[in-house]
């Protein structure tokens, strides 16, 4: 029989009869995704993800089983087409239900693979833990330390417990491998990079710079790299050896040089590093501090300011600041008021609202309050002036709360002649801080913040911004998430192709709030100890030196800690179509709201884990069992919209399947799959 000659995308194409649309297109190298077809069985076309068009007819075709006519005109690739697909794929997902991502990494902001690490943290392997670590958190041994642990706030062992320790696996691991870790490092391309600002965002951006074999000069005013790492958080939280440490990796790797006491408007100008350097990141973060409004504000210290100063010497060395008052509510204000105490002093922290509201960390606020800071809430001040004998008066007015405000906290309303004073030695001021926005730079509409579109800065085609500068003042795992943005954002830019971010399909099974205990998957018997609990130096030491406050966990205690990890993401992640092609076609997991499928995951088989919420019903499995197998003990039950593919009687699959597993192998989904992760 002769071919068949028709066209894809405007190309002729002779296909041998029978030969199928996708078949002749794989031959001209035209991609067309599918998902339920599988050759090694008869054709089930039941996804349409496969889906073309006929120009002719304008008919849509499932091209894994259509064959084409003599002159036929197939569209294989226009954004019709696309659509089509996307529709497909969007109405499969609709029904869908599954963690392609464990919660605890999509909580990240850095998105570090947060149950891979804690996996390798719980088999003992905690250099292994570390390589996954750093490919997002360049400084894993201050995360480790000072990270408000957004992960575990998300972590599903909150249901009925406590989250799993996660911040003491990225802790240990570095602090065990960090002297002789060193990653796979490409040779230097040429291209130069000026970073304004070493602290974390400065840092991370040169990190990932150098990945991609860009080199980095920080220029950074103060005479030490860190930003607030080095300036802001206190030796008591982070070690400034520690942190030495931990900086010194960014020289070993060759291709980052640091610049101290190098500041931008005074020792060097922006247009300057314009045009040295084939590109410049501001990483210059949130350093005035923002006011009081008071009369008198003059006589307090700013608090950024005055724990820099202490930052910058020896504790030993520094005055006892005697009666402190701290305003604020924020970990600035915690800090210095931790700080104060450490130095002898007797401390009150001043805040408007109660505690539920402060933005401090709860743990630190609970840190604070065992260490002797006593609290005045609902308080606000009104004036400061300062006595003969030198000592201040802080007028302040009792505060009752009101509506929410914009920040959705309720807002204080002042207790109509409640007015009282406190008398103090030192006042520090710390309600929060801004950026200075350098000249010549547009700033964000609150005024705070550089303006950065996807890091570029407005009206500046080669310098870009990251971390608390752009966002405002945020967390340092938040800075290294920038820094590295930027990072990537400039090497495109230095390649000359558009920044685009990487989409990643996802789909949840939801907040652990909305779960019960029932709803957790098991593919192991996890531990069911208590969450480890941090065994703090004696309180009186706390109380009078900077030493840390507590040390890391031993690697027996991080792996027991480790094995309560339920390691909630899909086991089939790393090779789920349904999670590739709607990753590579942008699809909402969102775009049609449906009823979905309820049922039980089968975990009953050993090695085998049945999770029909998963299920395309695609048939795949069901043929593969019968057509190559000859076994049939798979089939598709019930009617319409309660089909499931299931055993006979539900009685689930038998053990000898192990030696099979075909229909694991075949599943384009994770709804069979093997009870194991790597
Ligand atoms: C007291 C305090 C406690 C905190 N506690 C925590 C915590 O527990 N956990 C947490 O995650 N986050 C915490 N944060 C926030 C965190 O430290 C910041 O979000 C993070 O450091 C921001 O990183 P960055 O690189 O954007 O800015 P920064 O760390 O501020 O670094 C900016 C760098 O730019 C330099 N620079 C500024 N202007 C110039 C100039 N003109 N020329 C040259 N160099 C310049 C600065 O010296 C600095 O080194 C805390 C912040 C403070 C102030
Ligand atoms: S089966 Fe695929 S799409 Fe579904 S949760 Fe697993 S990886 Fe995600
Ligand atoms: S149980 Fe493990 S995988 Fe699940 S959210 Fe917590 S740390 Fe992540
Ligand atoms: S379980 Fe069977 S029907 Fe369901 S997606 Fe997997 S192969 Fe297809
Ligand atoms: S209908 Fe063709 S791959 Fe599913």
């Amino acid at each position: 029989m002769s071919d068949i000659i028709f066209k894809i995308d405007g190309r002729e194409v002779a296909a041998q009869p029978g030969e199928t649309i996708l078949q002749a297109a794989a031959r001209i190298g035209v991609e067309i995704p599918t998902l339920c077809y599988n050759q090694k069985i008869s054709r089930t076309t039941s996804c349409f993800v496969c889906v073309v068009k006929d120009c002719k007819t304008g008919k849509f075709l499932p091209s894994c089983s259509a064959c084409p006519a003599p002159g036929q005109e197939i569209d294989a690739s226009s954004d019709e087409v696309k659509d089509m697909r996307r529709t497909a794929l969007s109405l499969l997902v609709s029904e869908h239900t599954g963690d392609c991502e464990a919660p605890c990494t999509l909580a990240c902001p850095a998105h570090a693979t947060v149950e891979e690490y804690v996996r390798a943290g719980r088999n003992g392997d905690f250099k292994k833990a570390l390589e996954i670590i750093k490919q997002r958190i360049p400084l894993p041994m201050s995360v480790g330390r000072v990270c408000p642990r957004f992960c575990e706030r998300d972590c599903r062992r909150n249901i009925g417990g406590k989250p799993v320790s996660i911040n003491d696996v990225k802790r240990l691991s570095a602090d065990m491998y960090y002297d002789t870790y060193m990653e796979d490092l490409p040779a230097l391309n040429g291209k130069r990079v000026a970073i304004v600002g070493a602290g974390p965002a400065g840092l991370s951006a040169a990190y990932y710079l150098r990945l991609q074999g860009v080199s980095s000069f920080l220029f950074e005013q103060m005479p030490e790299a860190g930003g607030m790492l080095r300036y802001g958080i206190p030796e008591f939280r982070l070690p400034k050896d520690t942190l030495r440490k931990e900086l010194a990796h960014f020289g070993k790797m060759g291709g980052i040089e640091i610049r101290t006491g190098q500041t931008m408007g005074k020792d060097f100008t922006i247009e300057q590093l314009e045009q040295d350097f084939d590109a410049v990141i501001l990483a210059v973060g949130s350093w005035a501090s923002s006011s009081m409004r008071i009369d008198g504000e003059e006589a307090a210290q700013k608090g950024i300011q005055w724990l820099g100063d202490i930052a910058g010497k020896n504790w030993k060395n520094c005055p006892n600041p005697g009666r402190t008052i701290v305003v604020g509510g924020g970990n600035t204000a915690i800090d210095c008021a931790r700080t104060a105490l450490r130095l002898g002093g007797d401390v009150t922290i001043v805040y408007r609202r109660t505690r539920n509201e402060m933005p401090a960390q709860a743990i630190e606020v609970d840190e604070a309050m065992e260490e002797g800071v006593k609290f005045e809430f609902l308080t606000a001040p009104a004036a400061l002036t300062k006595n003969a004998d030198g000592s201040l008066a802080l007028s302040c007015a009792r505060m009752q709360l009101g509506e929410p405000d914009a920040s959705g906290r309720r807002s204080p309303v002042l207790i109509p002649g409640s007015e009282f004073k406190l008398l103090a030695d030192t006042v520090i001021s710390a309600i929060g801080q801004r950026t200075v926005v350098p000249e010549g730079f547009a700033a964000s509409k609150r005024g705070f913040e550089i303006s950065a579109d996807d890091f570029t800065c407005s009206g500046r085609k080669k310098v870009f911004a990251a971390g608390d500068c752009v966002s405002g003042p945020a967390t340092v795992v938040e800075a290294l998430a920038a820094g590295r943005k930027a990072a990537l954002s400039v090497v495109d830019f230095l390649n000359g192709v558009p920044h685009k971010a990487p989409f990643e399909f996802n789909v949840s099974r939801g907040h652990w709030r909305s779960l019960a205990k029932e709803d957790l998957v098991y593919i192991r018997q996890v531990s069911d100890a208590e969450r480890i609990q941090p065994e703090y130096i004696p309180l009186e030491e706390r109380k009078t030196t900077f030493h840390e406050l507590y040390p890391t966990f031993t690697p027996e205690q991080v792996s027991g800690e480790a094995d309560r990890c339920i390691e909630c993401s899909c086991t089939g992640k790393h090779d789920c179509l349904l999670k590739k092609h709607s990753t590579a076609y942008g699809v909402n997991p969102d775009a049609y709201k449906g009823a979905k499928p309820i049922s039980a995951v089968d975990v009953r088989h050993k090695y085998i884990i049945h999770d029909k919420q998963k299920c395309i019903r695609c048939g795949t499995c069901v043929k593969v069992c019968s057509e190559i197998i000859n076994k049939s003990l798979l089939g598709m039950m019930k009617r319409g919209f309660h089909t499931m593919v299931d055993t006979t009687f539900g009685q689930g699959l038998p053990d000898y399947c192990v030696d099979c597993g075909a229909c694991v192998k075949e599943c384009p989904t994770g709804a069979l799959d093997w009870k194991k992760k790597e």
